[in-house]
């Protein structure tokens, strides 16, 4: 199993690699959207809350009567799921979770499941190819719905994951009338990143296009996700390209937790993050992961990006906010290692004064926020770079909500390696104000020393603490 997995993942990356030296199976042009449901060869199946699992019924374009047969609701909304590359052939275990997640959230909704499972079984480039095919039998099914039953392409929206998601490009670039959104879920990169926008996910293919990115990792051609954003909102979760709780020495836990069964699982943690990510969406309707605009991963990482004026912040998944800018909007998160996902985040600001030129290079902190609900202990930062009188600003984040915001301990820690300047010098900044920001309440608190106008941080020295500044007016005009 463990070497299945394996091969999985470098097969991935080979099929990539000889489909530079092999003809291309992917169109050089868009396809036509002339029908005949005869050559349909995807199947729609109308799952059912009670059997998320089982295909028990399809709609079939050009038969009417399989409509009422399988209890489509004229009047609700519609998912179409759309799965990607399969190795076994069959549906991957999120497939029912999906299903099932829509229907918590939208009982009455209809959730169809297209299945192209002959077609993803293939070579990955040759199933690359089909996804052509594929999104040109979901328009087919789409506009025959709209036609046929009058049924409002507005109430369509589309999921599909990995090469899924280029599918449902397709199919939305086919459609007669534009339908309502597509969700990307880590669309697949091999063949696709360089690939023009008529044969793959863009935004033009829906009214709204989102997007995650979970598992964008390594050079672009290599990338198992696509790197580039190809909706209106591309989101990044954890900088987009590996997800926490998808490293070995977590996964090797996973196994003695679960077995072996979830070793496959455990090689595309990441890939299918995207898919967990909008469950946790539609199942945590009062924990909605925020996310944030941001030009780069590393500008967020400082903490620069928690803004949400002019829309600059939003929310992942279902509940999307339907911002549609004339380029694609990169945006950013943090997240939990598990569902629940969504995590507090907060911009810390604080210049380091000082009266000895110093600079040092990867120096590690210990940060903890006391709230009016919790308190979040030792976060741990490392700063790339500290130098006498000059200005900080870093990203932390809390698992748990700890409120407005009361009191701050910060903690700077010993090098690791024992360092023999440590014995003859204390280093040490002087803190006069520290400033935090929180991207979910939008609060800035600016935090004073508990004693005193300035405190000392010393290296591998007890930490200082700070409490709110009680005037804030005053305390403006001191730094
Ligand atoms: C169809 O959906 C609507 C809501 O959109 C709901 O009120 C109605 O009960 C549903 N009909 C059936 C037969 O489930
Ligand atoms: C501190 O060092 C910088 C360069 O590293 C130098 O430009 C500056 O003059 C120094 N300041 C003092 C007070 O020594
Ligand atoms: C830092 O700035 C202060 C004035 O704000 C000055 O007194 C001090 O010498 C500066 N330190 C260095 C190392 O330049």
């Amino acid at each position: 199993m463990l070497a299945f997995c394996v091969w999985w993942i470098f097969c991935f990356i080979d099929f990539n690699r000889t489909l530079a030296t092999t003809e291309p199976t992917l169109p050089s042009s868009p396809i036509e959207n002339v029908y005949d449901y005869k050559n349909i060869e995807s199947k729609f199946a109308l799952r059912t809350p009670e059997e998320p699992d089982e295909d028990t019924c399809y709609l079939v374009p050009g038969q009417v009567e399989t409509i009422s047969q399988c209890n489509f609701n004229h009047t609700s909304q519609t998912f179409v799921v759309i799965h990607g590359w399969t190795v076994s052939g069959m549906y991957e275990s999120w497939v029912p979770k999906l299903v099932d997640a829509l229907y918590k959230r939208e009982p009455d909704s209809n959730v169809v499941v297209v299945d192209w499972l002959l077609r993803a079984q293939q070579h990955y480039p040759v199933s690359a190819g089909y996804t052509q095919l594929v999104g040109k039998d979901v328009a087919s099914f789409i506009d025959w719905m709209e036609e046929e039953l009058n049924y409002p392409v507005d109430n369509m929206h589309l999921l599909g994951y990995s090469l899924g998601a280029h599918a449902a490009g397709i199919a939305g670039s086919l459609t007669k009338k534009k339908i309502n959104r597509i969700t990307g879920l880590d669309p697949a990169g091999p063949n696709f990143e360089y690939a023009d926008a008529t044969i793959r996910l863009s935004p033009d293919d829906a009214d709204f296009v989102d997007v995650l990115h979970t598992y964008t990792r390594g050079s672009p051609d290599r990338s198992i996700g696509i790197q580039k954003p190809v909706g209106h909102i591309d989101i990044y979760p954890n900088g987009g390209n590996f997800q926490p709780g998808c490293n070995l020495g977590e996964a090797l836990l996973l196994i003695a937790e679960k077995g072996l069964a979830d070793v496959d699982q455990l090689v595309k943690c990441s890939h299918e993050r995207s898919i967990h990510l909008f469950i946790d969406s539609l199942l945590y309707d009062e924990k909605q992961s925020m996310v944030y605009r941001c030009t780069s991963k590393e500008a967020f990482e400082k903490g620069l990006c928690l803004s949400c004026r002019k829309n600059r912040c939003n929310t992942l998944g279902y509940k999307v906010n339907k911002v549609r800018g004339k380029r694609s909007t990169r945006m950013f998160l943090k997240t939990r290692a598990k569902m629940p996902y969504k995590v507090f985040h907060y911009q810390v600001k604080v210049h380091l004064f000082g009266t000895k030129n110093w600079t040092m290079s990867n120096q590690p902190f210990l940060v903890s926020l006391y709230g009016t609900k919790d308190e979040s202990k030792n976060i741990a930062i490392i700063l790339p770079e500290v130098s006498t009188n000059k200005t900080y600003s870093f990203l932390i984040h809390t698992e748990i909500d700890i409120g407005d915001l009361l009191m701050l301990k910060v903690h700077w820690e010993k090098e690791s390696f024992f360092s023999w300047s440590d014995w003859w010098t204390t280093y040490a900044f002087e803190i006069r104000k520290i400033r935090v920001k929180s991207g979910e309440t939008q609060k800035k608190t600016v935090f004073c020393p508990k004693e005193g106008i300035h405190s000392h941080l010393k290296r591998g020295k007890e930490p200082v603490v700070f409490v709110k500044c009680f005037d804030h007016t005053h305390s403006k005009n001191h730094d």
